[in-house]
């Protein structure tokens, strides 16, 4: 099988992401995107159990609305599978490269704020990686992939103003406060990143 042909973008001067454009044969399990220590891919049902593991963990979901049955995780990899085919994107599953472990889930979400079209970096990390800079990592890939693959001049995040450690990865990211609104029920501050010369 031929190798994934590879991209390397600058964005916005801050550091550089390494793209992959999968080929048509290997994708799906091919990475979308390459850090210096994190690859993410599609994630599909072989991933149930890491990914229900993650939402099952009451630490990893304090902020969210409850933790998942196995049942609803693997219903949220359904979910994962219709933003791939409809969007191009969803959540994905990050793997550390040097084990190949499972680490978490990070990604871009087509979102409705305010009744205006958003799209959001989403991200969870399982709770024995935390703390090594992995979301920060993750996250700005994301952001920089919207910005340089998909086009997009602005970013957002949705984060509960008690979810400290969520609000540390947007201000490593330099995403700005913009309003507080409803989400899920939920107050949430909306934290964004706008594309450089935009
Ligand atoms: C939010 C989350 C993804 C952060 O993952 P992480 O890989 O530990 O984050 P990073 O290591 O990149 O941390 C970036 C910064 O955020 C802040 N931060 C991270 N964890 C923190 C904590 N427990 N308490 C206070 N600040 C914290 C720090 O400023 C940190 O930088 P520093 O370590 O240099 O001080 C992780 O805590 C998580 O999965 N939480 C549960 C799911 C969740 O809430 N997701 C976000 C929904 S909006």
């Amino acid at each position: 099988m031929e190798r994934a042909s590879e991209l390397y973008t600058r964005v916005s001067g801050r550091e550089i992401v390494k793209e992959i454009v999968p080929d048509t044969e290997s994708a799906g399990k091919s990475p979308v995107l390459e850090t210096p220590r994190l690859l993410l891919r599609e994630m599909d049902v072989g991933d149930l159990d890491f990914i229900a593991s993650l939402l099952a963990d009451p630490e990893v979901m304090r902020f969210f609305p409850k933790t998942y049955s196995r049942e609803e995780a693997a219903a949220w990899v359904r979910r994962q599978q219709e933003r791939y085919a409809r969007d191009g994107y969803g959540y994905w599953l990050a793997l550390e490269k040097a084990t190949g472990a499972p680490v978490g889930q990070a990604g871009l979400i087509a979102l409705e704020v305010d009744g205006a079209p958003e799209l959001g970096i989403g991200y969870i990390i399982g709770g024995s990686y935390w703390r090594r800079g992995l979301a920060t990592e993750a996250a700005a890939a994301c952001r920089d992939h919207a910005f340089a693959r998909l086009g997009k001049a602005r970013v957002i995040t949705l984060i509960r103003p008690e979810n400290a450690p969520s609000l540390g990865v947007a201000a490593k990211l330099d995403m700005r406060p913009e309003k507080r609104t409803m989400f899920a029920g939920f107050e949430h501050l909306v934290l964004v990143a706008t594309r450089q010369g935009v």
